[in-house]
């Protein structure tokens, strides 16, 4: 199979565990809205864009309003959101991530970071993590949201690479479906059951490196 030049990550629950704080943010606006929302639920809002979010939210609690609201409530969940990751700091990295962007930059792969977060680039800085990145798109930059492949194509355009030149890391299934979709070798981070899809699934980046990356140019 074609080399691989360029690795493109999703952030939240690749990079970063920063599903916990969306989840409490969530949680608390469900109760205001009075009713629960539970971790269970929380699964499926991941790689799902800010509104749609909240449009599963008021789906689970049997909610429905209007536009102009929707828009309020999402800006209300955002602020509390934005008051967590600002006060992160680079202990929240997960294990391995810096050493293996370290890795590949050393050996010449292009990185690019393709997320659905408006806020990709406060946690990026928050984290230190911004230097690492040849092409930062983020959800500020697309207009459809995964498992449309839009996020990484626009991500291997930037680094100037074939989509068969990218590998792409995700945890969510519609971000590898989006990788499929677009053309990409991808490696789901997470549980396998839900990320069957993906070349390979890995638990997260400990044990994870550039000699285990290049074993799927064999495939
Ligand atoms: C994705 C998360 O990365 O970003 C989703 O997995 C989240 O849970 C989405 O809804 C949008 O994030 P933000 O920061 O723009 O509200
Ligand atoms: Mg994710």
């Amino acid at each position: 199979m074609t080399e691989i030049k360029a690795c493109l990550f999703d952030l939240d629950g690749v990079i970063v565990d920063t599903a916990k704080y969306h989840y409490i943010a969530w949680r608390d606006l469900a109760h205001e809205l009075g009713f629960e929302f539970t971790e269970k639920d929380n699964e499926r809002l991941k790689g799902v864009s800010r509104i749609r979010s909240l449009e599963i939210l008021l789906e689970v609690g049997g909610i429905t309003l209007p536009e102009e609201k929707k828009l309020e409530i999402a800006k209300i969940k955002n602020d509390q959101y934005v008051s967590y990751i600002l006060k992160m700091t680079p202990d929240e990295i997960l294990p391995g991530v810096v050493r293996f962007l370290d890795e590949l930059r050393t050996a010449g792969i292009k990185i690019a970071l393709g997320s659905a977060s408006k806020n990709a680039p406060i946690i990026l800085d928050r984290l230190g993590l911004s230097h690492f990145f040849d092409a930062i798109i983020d959800g500020n930059k697309v207009t459809h949201a995964k498992p449309d492949p839009e996020v990484f194509l626009k991500g291997a355009e930037e680094l100037g690479f074939s989509p068969s030149e990218c590998v792409v890391f995700e945890d969510a299934e519609a971000g590898i479906e989006a990788a499929i979709n677009g053309g990409m070798r991808c490696i789901g981070v997470g549980d396998p059951t839900i990320l069957g899809k993906a070349n390979i699934v890995i638990p997260g980046f400990e044990n994870f490196g550039l000699k285990e990356l290049k074993e799927l140019e064999k495939n």
